[in-house]
Order: structure tokens, then sequence, then C-alpha cells
């Protein structure tokens, strides 16, 4: 019998290169879904055909299974590091289908990941939480695909809700759904730039926190990631960091502390408040971090100029891909014309432009 699954992309509200430092972020689903239907075989083989790319992948369960470097690896590793935990899979069939924009900091890999994970899941008879599903995709990035992403992606595919902002602690996978005001939109711009996230800056971050940690903890015996860190333990402390790893520290410390306030003021409906600290994400992860772009800068410059918005700042992992813009839903329109055509007219690159609506985590769909 043929089974349908769905797991969407992510848009980051706030909370940017804190996951994996043990932080809060706080990403809503969209409406982007990757979409796998998968059928069983009678045997130990998984064939995985990607309607993105036209290519089909077999792979048998039973070998050991090594990275082809390409989009197969996503799919491929979930099964691994689902076996590699206990989970004895059955040989399926998988068709994926993306329409999550690939490489634009959208996390069309985290949707990939998840999608797979649930179908390989359901069509084995396996129960597994999910958070542990959620570890197991991240897993899958981290050890078969090797790029060192957090949780947050994963995460938010699947416990994502309708109409609400998830707050998600990354050290205890503790949670909580945020409803979003209705006259507000999310509209996404896409700098059709695309990023690489494999790719070896973002992987250095992640080093250069680690370093910032290692250095700290020899005064604070009690800090083991940057989330333990104030502020005023970094300044304490900083003789002995080199500039550029006080810099990182000083962003996530900062972040960490930025996400609990529009918390906050998300509670309050204090849409200004909210928009004034994506504002100040967006100058740190630009200034402190080093992973914004000149499409991105420009797409921030261009969106705050525009009546009605709120706050506007990069997401996801940098170097390109999207700008996340909060905007009163009756300058929306107008809020899209004009950022696209002033982009377009700077850049001569027309960019994508996604009004969206926090949509459900995945789910299995009745075909
Ligand atoms: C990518 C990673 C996430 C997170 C963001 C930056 O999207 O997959 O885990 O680190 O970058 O916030």
């Amino acid at each position: 019998m043929q089974r349908l699954f769905r797991a969407p992309g992510r848009v980051n509200l706030i909370g940017e290169h804190t996951d994996y430092n043990d932080g809060f972020v706080m990403p809503v689903a969209l409406g982007f879904s990757t979409w796998a239907k998968i059928s069983p075989l009678e045997n130990r083989k998984l064939q995985i055909y990607s309607e993105n790319f036209g290519e089909e992948v077999e792979v048998n369960l039973d070998e050991r299974l090594a990275p082809r470097g390409d989009w197969s690896d996503y799919p491929v590793g979930v099964a691994v590091e689902l076996e590699k935990a206990g989970h004895r899979l059955r040989g399926a069939r998988l068709e994926i289908r993306g329409e999550v924009p690939i490489g634009s900091g959208l996390s069309s890999s985290a949707a990939v990941e998840v999608a797979t994970a649930c179908a390989l899941v359901a069509i084995s008879d396996l129960q597994v939480d999910k958070r542990e599903l959620a570890r197991l995709c991240r897993r899958a990035e981290n050890e078969f695909v090797g790029a060192r992403v957090g949780i947050m992606d994963q995460f938010v595919s699947l416990f994502g809700e309708a109409h609400k902002a998830l707050l998600l602690d990354c050290r205890s996978l503790e949670f909580r759904l945020l409803p979003l005001p209705d006259n507000v939109r999310l509209i996404i711009c896409n700098t059709m730039v695309k990023h690489a996230l494999a790719s070896s800056a973002y992987n250095e971050r992640r080093e250069q926190c680690e370093a910032g940690v290692k250095h700290l903890a020899q005064f604070l015996p009690h800090v083991t990631a940057l989330r333990d860190v104030t502020i005023e333990e970094l300044e304490q402390h900083r003789a002995g960091l080199s500039e550029v790893v006080y810099r990182r520290c000083r962003h996530v410390i900062t972040e960490n502390a930025r996400v609990l306030s529009a918390a906050d003021a998300l509670e309050r409906s204090d849409l200004l408040a909210f928009g004034r600290l994506m504002r100040e994400s967006h100058q740190s992860l630009r200034d402190d971090y080093e992973v914004s772009s000149e499409e991105l800068d420009l797409m921030v410059e261009l969106a705050q100029k525009v009546e009605g918005v709120y706050g506007a700042r990069m997401t996801g992992g940098g170097f390109g891909g999207c700008t996340i813009n909060l905007v009163a839903e009756e300058h929306a329109e107008v809020f899209q014309q004009t950022v696209a055509s002033e982009y377009e007219r700077v850049t001569k690159l027309k960019p994508e432009i996604y009004v969206c609506t926090a949509a459900n985590g995945a789910e299995e769909v009745r075909s």
C-alpha cells in the first residue's frame, strides 16, 4: 500500500546560530513542504526517486552505505541513522518531491530528512518518539552529510503548528507555541543568491564558538556551552580571546537574550519591540557573526524604509538566502512591490517574495 507524508520547511523569526550553542530559537513551520510517497518492497533495498533532480538512487540497507555527495545523502543518511539507532527498516520505494526553495535558508534539507523519516518509520511499523526523530534527522546531516547543523530545523519541521511560532530551548528540547497576531504578515524575501551550508564557513563558526567555550570554562567551570555565559562574564574574561572569537561569542550571548525578549514581546503583542529585536539580530549577525551578505543587507535596508514594517532580518544560516520581514497586513501589498522593484533595480536580480502563514509540522496526508 502506498502512503504519503509531508514535512515543512521553516523560517526562523529570531535566534540565529544559537541552536548549536544550546540556546534559544523561534522558528515557524512554513506552507512549503517536501512530500514523500512510499510503498514497501519485499527486500531490504531503498529505491529513492527525486522529482526535483529527475534521478533515482538505489541502496541496499544490508550494505555499508557511504555518502555520494549529492541530494540522496539526505534521505539515505536518515535511513542509516535510523538503523544505527536500532530501528530496523523495511525496504521501500520512496518518491520525493520538494517545494521548499533549495539553498535559500528555508531548510529544504530538514524537510527532506523529516519527510523521509516519517515515511520510513511508518512503512516499517515502528514507533519512534518525535523528539528522537528530530535528533536522528539532525544526526543524518551531521554524520552522513557532514554539516554540523543544530536541531532547530528538524525540530520545527516536526513540531510546528499553524498560526504559531515555536520557542525552543535547544538544550532541554522543551518548547512553547506562541500565537502570532492576525494583523501581521510574515514576508520572506529571497535574494536569489544561494548558500551552501555544508560549506566550511558554517562549521568554522561552530569551531569558533567551541574555542570560546573552552577558554571561558577555565574560569567558569559550569560552562559547557555559550548558553551558560552572561555578557558580563564574557566581558570579564575577554582577555585571552581573539577579537574574532570574542565577537562570535557576543553574538550568541546577546542573540539568546533577544529571543527571550522577543517571546515576551510577542506575548504582549508588542510588535514594535519584536521588530526592534529583529533589527538588532540582523546587525549582530552582520557585524559580530559575519554571516550576512551584501544582498541580504540590502534587502533588509530596503525593507526597513517601507511603511508598516516592524522588523526585517536575514534568516537561516546566512551567506545568501532569505530575509524575514514582519509587516502590518495593510502594507503587505505595497511592501512586496517596493522591495522587489528596488532590489531588482540595484542588483539586477529578480527576487522571489513569499507571503507566509505558519503551518503545521510533518504529517501523513491521505492521498
Ligand atoms: C542552519 C542550520 C540550523 C541553524 C541555522 C542558523 O539553518 O541548519 O541548525 O544553526 O543555520 O541559525
